[in-house]
């Protein structure tokens, strides 16, 4: 399966953070936002990883990730030039995807929670499967996301995006994941009211070809927006109080690619040692040594 990362987007909502700077390399606590994102992808075991950002923001970004090879993962970019919609991915990213499946995640969104991974792992079969999954979230103001309804099953019925009247509280999180039809499916829809390629678009298709599954997080998962900077300081201060308290780093690459043995201790040492002189640093030296549980 094949990852992509959505970075696009001006920012406008963190001005005068974002002015001259990417949204995406702006700090959620002791990394970079795009690190969350994906981490989450190379959990889900992606090691080909696409990621598109404006013309303006890219080469900051390529100088923060390169090419990938610390990290054992492969990183290809992409310019988007007009932030028309996050379907527009697929359209983009259509050379990149070849004849794989593929999981898009909006580069602003973290995801932190036990069981995630093997949640993620069985959408990776749904789309082996010709299934596309998406994720629902509980959240007190669904209208200003997609949102899903379900039947009594567990199945969707319908999925609506910011809806004035949202018919459930599940609001759609930023991880998506399609079997390889979804390029030619992106490339078909036609801009919505707001004068956007919809992902929401997206899925009613394959709601309406009955190969649309939800999987639905529960209490205590966390899905944390970025958007603003009340709720960047609220994402910073959640991460910080679980690092703290539990004295582990939260969305590490580093750790991800060495617990998915992409690269070995060897190398995560090394890694660590580069940034010996902060917390993050030292924990990969620990992680490196076998001192992290
Ligand atoms: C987008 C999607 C929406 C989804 C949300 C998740 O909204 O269109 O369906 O719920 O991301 O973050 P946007 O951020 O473009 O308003």
């Amino acid at each position: 399966m094949k990852g992509i990362v959505l970075a696009g987007g001006s920012g406008t909502r963190l001005y005068p953070i974002t002015l001259a700077l990417s949204k995406q390399l702006v700090p959620v606590y002791d990394k970079p936002m795009i690190y969350y994102p994906v981490s989450t992808l190379m959990l889900a075991g992606i090691r080909d990883i696409l990621i598109i950002s404006t013309p303006v923001d890219l080469p900051q970004i390529e100088r923060l990730l390169g090419d990938g090879s610390k990290w054992g993962v492969r990183f290809s970019y992409a310019v988007q030039p007009q932030p028309d919609g996050l379907a527009q991915a697929f359209v983009i990213g259509r050379e990149f995807i070849g004849d794989d499946p593929v999981c898009l995640i909006l580069g602003d969104n973290i995801f932190y929670g036990q069981g995630f991974t093997g949640m993620m792992l069985d959408a990776v079969n749904n789309a082996d499967k010709g299934l596309a999954t998406i994720f629902g979230y509980p959240v007190t103001d669904p209208r200003r996301f997609g949102v899903v309804t379900l039947d009594d099953g567990g199945l969707p019925v319908a999925i609506e995006e910011k809806p004035s009247e949202p018919r459930s509280d599940k609001a759609v999180v930023g991880i998506y994941f399609y079997p390889n039809n979804v390029v030619d499916i992106a490339a078909a829809i036609k801009p919505s009211a707001r004068g956007e390629y919809e992902i929401t678009s997206v899925n009613e298709e394959y709601l309406r070809r009955n190969k649309l599954r939800v999987k639905c997080f529960g209490r205590g998962f966390a899905w944390l927006d970025t958007g603003t900077v009340d709720s960047l300081i609220d994402a910073s201060n959640f991460v910080e109080a679980i690092e703290r308290r539990q004295g582990i780093v939260i969305s590490a690459p580093e750790e991800v690619a060495f617990r998915r043995g992409f690269i070995s201790a060897q190398e995560l040492r090394r890694l660590g040692e580069r940034l010996q002189q902060t917390d993050y640093g030292q924990y990969l030296i620990r992680l490196a040594d076998g001192k992290v549980f």
